[in-house]
């Protein structure tokens, strides 16, 4: 959601006739977009704010930024606490960044309203002329206790699908062919439209599939507790819908479950995967987990431990607990996890990871795989990289485009990336 927030921003500045610098130090208009998940993005963003500082010292005629969660979570704070700040807004107001660039002039701004306009109204940037995010909705109704999301995100609000089609639309027109539709809990979309226009995110699956030159839909992040057998059933019957689910588990300890109010025990959850794979036998699971939240004992992350053996996850992003500000646990639970028995516990986890990652990329070895194009690899310009339908990364000889569509013979497997070679000459998308 952030990254796609930046991509707005940087559509909106470039629509007022900015264009970016490579060097911080050269910039007439230096814009943060900032995270605040876990305390370690803020940190990061501390050293960046100081050399803004820096460099507005020595060039006072630079203007200076902050949106995003941060901003929001601070909000009139940040002028005192850093009064060369120029701009501060949170993520419900990236569409009115035009008219902060006006009125900076005279004097500070800020604004932190949530119930602004869906940043998918502005013009974009796009990272890759191919793929494309999606904003579906914004906000989150969850109550996770750990979480800082509904407080800098604000209430649950979904676009109408009439909007989202007609992006979609005029994205495939652009040239895309991948969407991930975006929401911070994407499963409850549509809850909160009048009965005329309310669809189930089944039926925006649906709908953003037909759409003409729109090969692959993915989402990003369904909440166990609200994926119903509709978007399993979408998965099977529809072509364009890729063969993976991001599920967040966040833990494997029941206990734990409840302390974190996902409102879901161990054993629902693998109801859920087993649910899952009994239609898509194939499918790619990846998860979100935390280890040391307050009163994580040794049992309970062995659960974490044995949830990652036991649902054979193909990757999962591993965090250290964080207490937030404005969050159940963060103001009310003792954050008692020693850090170096976090440190070991992340370590032990991310091993368990790696091995079930491993294992179940190594199912792809002597497969033949539809691969996206991405451009060189990263590791050796004399391959190519793209993204299989699993949402794997393929490194890979041959010779195609970059947007290309193209069959892949996979030679080998690590727990992060596949290798192998191209099939066939490339055939351009959808034929
Ligand atoms: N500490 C650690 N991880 C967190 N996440 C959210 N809040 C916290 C926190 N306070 C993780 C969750 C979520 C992902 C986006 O970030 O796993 O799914
Ligand atoms: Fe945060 Fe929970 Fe909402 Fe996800 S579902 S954004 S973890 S409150």
């Amino acid at each position: 959601m952030n990254a796609h927030d930046s991509e707005r921003m940087h559509g909106v500045l470039e629509s007022l006739g900015y264009a970016p610098v490579d060097d911080r130090d050269a910039a007439d208009l230096i814009v943060f977009n900032t995270c605040t998940i876990r305390g370690s993005a803020d940190a990061r963003f501390m050293g960046n704010l100081g050399e803004a500082r820096r460099i507005k010292r020595e060039r006072p005629d630079t203007v200076v930024a902050v949106g995003g969660c941060w901003a929001q979570s601070q909000k009139q704070n940040v002028f005192t606490e850093f009064p060369f700040v120029d701009i501060a807004f949170g993520p419900g107001e990236i569409n009115r960044l035009g008219e902060f660039l006006a009125r900076e002039r005279i004097a500070p701004v800020g604004a932190f309203t949530l119930d602004g306009r869906f940043s998918g109204e502005l013009p974009s940037h796009r990272q890759r002329p191919h793929q494309a995010w999606v904003q579906i909705s914004v906000g989150c109704n969850c109550v996770c206790s750990y979480c800082i999301v509904p407080f800098v995100r604000g209430r649950e609000r979904s676009r109408p699908l009439d909007e989202v089609i007609a992006e979609v639309e005029a994205q495939a027109a652009d040239g895309v062919v991948e969407v991930t539709l975006l929401g911070q809990n994407v499963n409850s979309y549509g809850r909160d439209l009048s009965a005329d226009t309310r669809v189930t995110f089944a039926q925006m699956l649906a709908a953003v599939s037909a759409v003409e030159g729109i090969s692959r839909v993915r989402y990003m992040s369904p909440h166990p507790k609200d994926i119903r057998d509709d978007v399993i059933i979408a998965h099977r019957d529809i072509p364009e819908v890729c063969e993976h689910i991001h599920l967040p588990a966040q833990a494997g300890s029941s206990r734990i479950l409840k302390a974190m109010r996902r409102t879901y025990d161990r054993d629902r959850y693998l109801a859920l995967v087993r649910r899952i794979r009994a239609q898509l036998p194939d499918i790619a699971l990846t998860t979100d987990l935390i280890v040391g939240f307050p009163g994580e004992t040794e049992e309970d992350f062995a659960e974490t431990l044995s949830l990652v053996a036991e649902v054979g996850y193909d990757g999962a992003y591993t965090f250290i607990y964080s207490p937030r500000p404005n969050t159940q646990a963060g103001d009310s639970m003792e954050d008692d996890v020693p850090p170096e028995v976090k440190g070991e516990r992340i370590a032990r986890l991310i091993e368990a990871v790696h091995a079930s990652a491993r294992q179940r990329l190594g199912r792809h070895v002597g497969t033949t795989q539809e691969v996206l194009v991405e451009g060189p690899s990263r590791t050796n310009d004399k391959l190519l990289s793209g993204r299989t339908r699993h949402n794997v990364t393929v490194n890979f000889a041959g010779t195609a485009p970059v947007s290309a569509c193209v069959r892949v013979v996979i030679e080998g497997a690590s727990s992060h990336t596949l290798a192998g070679r191209m099939a066939d000459v490339a055939a351009p998308v959808g034929a």
